[in-house]
């Protein structure tokens, strides 16, 4: 006969345990971040983060929690998890725009930080039109921003591009940009590295040569539907990014973002476009600006300011809201962000930083951010919908198979319309 008294202080452990495995887990000091950092470049900046938090708080353990895979491709979907089961980590990355709102403050998942703003007078620090807004839903705001990335850069090796006798101006046109793939590939070198065994990388590739070809004023109609996606200008955009897939490293498919930026670091392709999270890889491998790397608009871009932003968020019920909030002053302070965005390569959101503490890749997407139109970047979710950047990217990798320009375009004017439909 089992012994009852037993059997119930088993049931009860069990119970304890299966709470204790399901709630989150609440401590007095202890602190969960959430991210997709974790390349060279982006997690020297995040622990440069880390440091200032720590030297405000000594005594809280920070758990990293970050989920490799650039662009979030992977941490996006299991943040999506562990929100839906009420296991939320007590802070996590996102852009602003339709990621925040959508994918986070609409389902409830963030509470709101608009007193930080007030007891913090960031009201005044950070760009209110152009980024506060982004993140606020009815009056309320749900994030703060740590910095903002440039996503239409095209950085190059340029002691590869002098060996091959090309020079690249203040600004390149995509008729030169070609010119230069061309010689190139005569020489036997892939121009143009990619990394996309994420497809995000490819779908920026498109992203911004879409924008070369169109312009702001052209995002601006097609993100509003004023212009359709099978527009002649989004096929002539279509047409050339179909074009530098004849100038891209054979392997693309199986590097990350920052693999093929290492490439062009050994000189094996001499072209990437890509964000400036791209410079906290240059740095973090000793490379000198000009010297060893270049940057230039991606070709057409000059004038755009492609905005990819990071924020953190505040979760509803997080486990250890205090810290989780002393972690939010901290990343709006100046301090964290002159240590985190000379690391990132971005710029920092605030606008009353020191700028001499930079050097001159950010002195220039400062300036092109004061004086250049800014762009929502669909491929980093502040743009459009979730359902549609999915789309996108679907589509991207369809295309990149097939290269079939009617298919594309009404792939993408068949999802715009769905995502109207769903709004
Ligand atoms: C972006 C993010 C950047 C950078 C990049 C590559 O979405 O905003 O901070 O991390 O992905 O992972």
């Amino acid at each position: 006969m089992p012994n009852c008294s037993l059997l119930t202080t088993l049931a009860f452990f069990f119970a304890v345990l299966q709470a204790s495995l399901s709630a989150p887990v609440a401590s007095a000091n202890r602190l969960e971040v959430f991210s997709w950092w974790t390349s060279g470049g982006e997690s020297a900046a995040l622990d440069a983060l880390f440091n200032v938090y720590k030297k405000q708080d000594p005594g809280v353990e920070i758990v990293n929690a970050a989920v490799a895979g650039g662009g979030g491709s992977a941490a996006r979907p299991v943040l999506q998890t562990r929100l839906a089961r009420g296991n939320p980590p007590d802070t996590w990355q996102s852009h602003p725009g339709w990621e925040l709102i959508g994918q986070y403050v609409d389902p409830g998942y963030c509470e709101p930080i608009t007193d930080l703003y007030k007891s913090n007078d960031w009201d005044k620090a950070f760009p209110k039109e152009l980024l506060i807004n982004m993140m606020t839903k009815d009056r309320k705001i749900y994030a703060v921003l740590a910095g903002i990335h440039r996503g239409n850069v095209l950085w190059y090796n340029s002691k590869l591009l002098e060996q091959n006798g090309i020079k690249v101006g203040d600004q390149m046109t995509l008729d030169q940009f070609f010119a230069a793939c061309d010689k190139l590939k005569a020489a036997g070198i892939p121009a143009l590295g990619v990394g996309d065994s994420g497809i995000w990388a490819s779908a920026q590739l498109f992203e911004n040569t879409l924008l070369g070809i169109i312009g702001p004023k052209g995002w601006a109609d097609l993100f509003s539907g004023a212009m359709q996606w099978d527009d002649p200008k989004v096929k002539e955009a279509m047409k050339a990014f179909a074009k530098m897939q004849d100038y891209m490293n054979p392997d693309h498919a199986a590097l990350s973002w920052d693999q093929a930026i290492k490439e062009l670091m050994k000189g094996k392709v001499a072209f990437s476009s890509m964000g400036d999270w791209a410079y906290g890889e240059f740095l973090k491998a000793n490379q000198k600006e000009k010297e060893d790397f270049g940057w230039v608009s991606h070709p057409g871009t000059a004038g755009s300011f492609v905005i990819v932003a990071d924020g953190f968020t505040l979760a509803k019920g997080a486990p250890d809201r205090d810290a989780a909030i002393a972690w939010l002053k901290c990343v709006g302070s100046k301090d964290a962000q002159e240590a985190f965005n000379r690391l990132k390569g971005s710029i920092p959101a605030r606008t009353d930083v020191d700028r001499s503490k930079f050097d001159a890749y950010h002195q220039w997407s400062m300036d092109s951010f004061a004086k250049d139109k800014p762009v929502p970047s669909c491929v980093h979710g502040e743009a459009a919908p979730a359902a549609f950047e999915q789309a996108f990217n679907d589509a991207v990798t369809a295309f990149m198979v097939d290269r079939n320009i009617d298919n594309f375009a009404s792939t993408l004017v068949l999802a715009a319309k769905k995502s109207v439909s769903a709004k």
